[in-house]
C-alpha cells in the first residue's frame, strides 16, 4: 500500500510560517501538519507521533521541517528531535529557520557561477547573522578564504569562533574577522575581495558608493536584503547576474528563484529515506545537483 507523504512543520514562532507551508504543498507534500510555539520542551509527543505510526520501511513517507524566524531556536529543536530517534525508528529532518539555509546555499551557488570559489577571497558582511554565518561556513568548505564583517569586533570574533567550532581548526587560517568600524581595515578587505556577500539585516546599507568603488577586483556581488535601501550600494533587489563593469550583481529577488528551487528539491529529498538530516551542508549538495 502506498502511503501519503506527511510533513510535520515545527515552528518556534507562535504562528507557523505560511511561506514554509505553501512551499511544502508545492513540493508535493500530501498532508501538512503545522505546529507553532514548538520548543525542545514540548515537542516529544509530536515527534513520537511521527516515529510510531508507520512501519520502519514506510517511515520515509513521514518527515519533519523545522522553521521559524529564530534560526538558533531551530537548531535547538533539531537537536531535541534527533535525540528521540533510535535504531531504525527515525524520520528525515530539514532545517531552514528563517530561510537561512536555503538562502545561504542559493547565494553561494549564484556566486559560483562567476568565480572559482576554491581560489577566491570573499567578504561576508552581516556575518554575525544566521544567513551570513552559513554563507561563510559553506564558502570555507568550498576552499574560499573568507573575511567576516560586523559592526562589532567582539560579536564578529564570537561568530568566527562558532564557525570554527562547527568546522574544526583546519579552517582557522582562511577565516578572518573584521569590524566595520575599522574603516581602513575594511577598505583593504573590500579591495582584495573577489566576491561580496551582503547578509545584513533588512533595510540596512552595509557598503556605500565609495566602498563599492573600491571593490574593483570583485567579479560577483550578492545583496540578500530586499528592503530599501539596498545593502550594497547600486544593487537592485531584482538584479540577477546583472553585469556592471567586470562584476555580476544579484539582489535578493534575483537569488530568490534558485532559493525556491533548492527549498522544493530539499523537501522532495526528505521523502527518499527516513534518516536524513538536511542542514546547510546537505542542502548545499541538493543545490549543487540542481546547478549541474
Ligand atoms: N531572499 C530570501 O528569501 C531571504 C531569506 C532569509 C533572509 N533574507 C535576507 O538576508 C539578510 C540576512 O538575514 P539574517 O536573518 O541573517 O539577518 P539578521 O540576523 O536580521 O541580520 C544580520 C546582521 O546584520 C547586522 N545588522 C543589524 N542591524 C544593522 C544595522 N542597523 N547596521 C548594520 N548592520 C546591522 C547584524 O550584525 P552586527 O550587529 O554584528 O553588525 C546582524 O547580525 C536579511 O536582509 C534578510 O532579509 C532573505
Amino acid at each position: 500500500m502506498s502511503q501519503a507523504k506527511v510533513l510535520i512543520q515545527l515552528d518556534s514562532d507562535p504562528l507557523p510560517s505560511t511561506f514554509d507551508a505553501i512551499v511544502a504543498v508545492d513540493s508535493g507534500v500530501e498532508h501538512l501538519l503545522s505546529y507553532g510555539d514548538v520548543s525542545p520542551e514540548n515537542l516529544t509527543p509530536l515527534v513520537h507521533g511521527a516515529m510510531f505510526t508507520r512501519a520502519p520501511d514506510a517511515l520515509k513517507n513521514t518527515a519533519i521541517f523545522i522553521g521559524g524566524s529564530d534560526a538558533q531556536a531551530g537548531d535547538s529543536i533539531a537537536a531535541a528531535v534527533r535525540k528521540l530517534f533510535f535504531g531504525p525508528i527515525s524520520v528525515s529532518v530539514m532545517l531552514d529557520g528563517n530561510g537561512s539555509n536555503t538562502t545561504a546555499v542559493a547565494a553561494v551557488l549564484s556566486a559560483a557561477r562567476h568565480v572559482s570559489l576554491s581560489d577566491s577571497k570573499a567578504l561576508v558582511l552581516g556575518g554575525t547573522g544566521p544567513v551570513g554565518g552559513r554563507v561563510a561556513r559553506l564558502l570555507l568548505q568550498q576552499g574560499t578564504a573568507v573575511t567576516l564583517v560586523s559592526r562589532d569586533l567582539t560579536r564578529v570574533e564570537s561568530a568566527r569562533g562558532k564557525i570554527l567550532a562547527h568546522l574544526g581548526p583546519d579552517f582557522e587560517t582562511r577565516l578572518l574577522a573584521v569590524a566595520s568600524s575599522d574603516r581602513q581595515g575594511l577598505d583593504r578587505e573590500i579591495a582584495a575581495t573577489d566576491a561580496i556577500f551582503g547578509c545584513g539585516a533588512a533595510g540596512v546599507q552595509l557598503l556605500d558608493e565609495r566602498q563599492m568603488q573600491l571593490a574593483d577586483r570583485a567579479r560577483v556581488a550578492i545583496d540578500l536584503n530586499a528592503v530599501p535601501p539596498c545593502g550594497l550600494f547600486g544593487i537592485a533587489a531584482t538584479d540577477k547576474a546583472e553585469k556592471r563593469g567586470e562584476r555580476f550583481d544579484y539582489g535578493a529577488i534575483g537569488v530568490g528563484g534558485l532559493k525556491m528551487k533548492i527549498h522544493r528539491a530539499s523537501i522532495q529529498k526528505l521523502f527518499t529515506k527516513n534518516d536524513l538530516l538536511l542542514d546547510a551542508e546537505e542542502i548545499m549538495q541538493v543545490g549543487c545537483q540542481l546547478e549541474n
